[in-house]
């Protein structure tokens, strides 16, 4: 069975750190989908990793990380991962695995992430420009090209075509530009080479012959539901499913293969970028968030937007993922407030509505909260279950109520040991 592990929030829930804990137990680890927009942070022993397209598994000894065909992958950025870990002595040639059907983002994709992005001035998405965008839309308008094209015997043809025309298509973005092509094709040529001495697989033929030898698998997600490119809050999104379907088409498995579906959240929430955020906190409860919780982006570095637990938002996700098992983070951020609340119900033009409605902006939606008692004690120490504070268990014991699935695994620290197994 291959197991799935979400974000059901607007990522940076905690995916990194989860899957490095859980890797023990698996055979492979496969990323499915989004590229290096996703900054997924692991903390063990003293030292803090964060990796954008590599799976989280890749510290482990034992497992096989692979990158699937639905990851969009930048030469570039690669080559900088593979160099953050070159102290571990891993042997990359046989633990990490590309599959041939992932597609390549170019030095041209991101100039047109950037002149997308500038050309939409106050209404940006807020991308974090890794031409992540641009590239999924080469995918879908069937231009785009993939790993196995480095392998044929016209990939510089290809290549000139395709950035001709992502040239062409610049002039058409009113917008000044300041690149160096030249500079940039160099970078990008010189780290392709070293991308192509990695190992290359037909990798959902390696996948399924995995899960017929009876390996165990585990599905790492990049972002999260909320920025899904169909469920998500439209435009303001990723451009790839981030939901349990996604894993399917960028894995090549079956719906019937699926085993568990894990769904990571914070204890609160978080956004990064624009977009729609109804229980965003611009006081000094939200300040204190983003300062315990070192709300700051971890591949672009912006401050992330905080706010109280959108317990609609979370329904929506647990739903449309078919999570198994919830998996509460940062915990430990929450101590210390007298109150807390959680959205439980929208308001939405006038009526109080419990799902996830169509469209969350202000002017449509007003948030209904429900409080609850905090917690004073510090969590970051906590070893097990038994410690963990009543009030706590209460805020969990509600939101488990709420959403109907059973929460597993909470975190009380970034550290890979600081994770209580419920
Ligand atoms: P990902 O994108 O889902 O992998 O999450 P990120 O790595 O972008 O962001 C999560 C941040 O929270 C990282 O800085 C983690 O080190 C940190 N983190 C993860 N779990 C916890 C936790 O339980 N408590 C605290 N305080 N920090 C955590
Ligand atoms: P991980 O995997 C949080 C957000 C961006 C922007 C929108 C579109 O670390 O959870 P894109 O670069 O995809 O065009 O940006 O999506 N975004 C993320 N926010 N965590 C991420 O990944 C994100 N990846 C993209 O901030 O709002
Ligand atoms: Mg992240």
């Amino acid at each position: 069975m291959i197991d799935l592990l979400l974000g059901l929030q607007w990522g940076d829930e905690g995916k990194g750190k989860i899957v490095d804990v859980l890797t023990k137990n698996y055979d492979i680890i496969a990323r499915f989908q989004g590229g290096p927009n996703a900054g997924h942070t692991l903390i063990f022993d003293g030292n803090k990793h964060v990796l954008h397209t590599i799976p989280s598994g890749i510290f482990h000894k034992r497992a096989i990380n692979i990158v699937g065909n639905g990851v969009v992958i930048d030469p570039v950025i690669f080559k900088k991962e593979l160099d953050n870990l070159s102290s571990y002595n891993i042997d990359f040639k046989t633990k990490l695995l590309i599959s041939r059907k992932a597609h390549i983002i170019l030095p041209t994709h991101r100039l047109l992430d950037a002149a997308s992005e500038k050309m939409k001035g106050k209404l940006k998405i807020g991308s974090t420009l890794k031409g992540i965008g641009p590239t999924y839309m080469d995918k879908t308008g069937r231009n785009g090209l993939r790993i196995g094209d480095l392998e044929m015997s016209n990939w510089n043809e290809r290549y000139k075509a395709l950035t001709k025309k992502h040239l062409n298509m610049l002039k058409f973005y009113e917008v000044e530009l300041d690149f160096d092509l030249e500079a940039l094709e160099k970078e990008f040529s010189h780290t392709v080479e070293i991308l192509k001495e990695l190992t290359f697989i037909d990798s959902e033929e390696y996948i399924n012959q995995a899960l017929s030898n009876g390996k165990s698998i585990l599905a790492e997600g990049a972002q999260g539901s909320l920025l899904d490119v169909d469920f998500g809050t439209y435009p303001f999104v990723t451009s790839s499913n981030t939901t349990a379907a996604g894993a399917c088409t960028g894995l090549g498995v079956a719906p019937n293969k699926i085993g568990d579906v894990f769904g990571i959240f914070k204890a609160y929430t978080t956004r990064v970028g624009s977009g729609p955020f109804p229980t965003e906190l611009f006081d000094a409860d939200g300040a204190e968030m983003a300062k315990v919780g070192h709300e700051f982006g971890a591949t672009t570095g912006r401050p992330r937007r905080c706010g109280w637990l959108d317990l609609i938002a979370l329904k929506y996700a647990v739903q449309i993922n078919g999570v198994t098992q919830l998996m509460m983070m940062k915990g430990d951020v929450l101590s210390g407030f007298d109150t807390l609340k959680a959205c439980t119900s929208y308001n939405y033009k006038g009526d109080d509505i419990f799902h996830f409605p169509y469209n969350i902006e202000e002017d449509n939606v007003k948030v209904n909260y429900t409080e609850f008692e905090g917690w004073q004690e510090d969590l970051t120490a906590m070893t097990e279950a038994g410690q963990l504070p009543k009030n706590l268990n209460d805020y969990i014991a509600f939101i488990e109520d709420f959403v109907g699935v059973k929460v597993s695994i909470v975190s009380v620290g970034p550290d890979r040991k600081q994770t209580i197994m419920v």
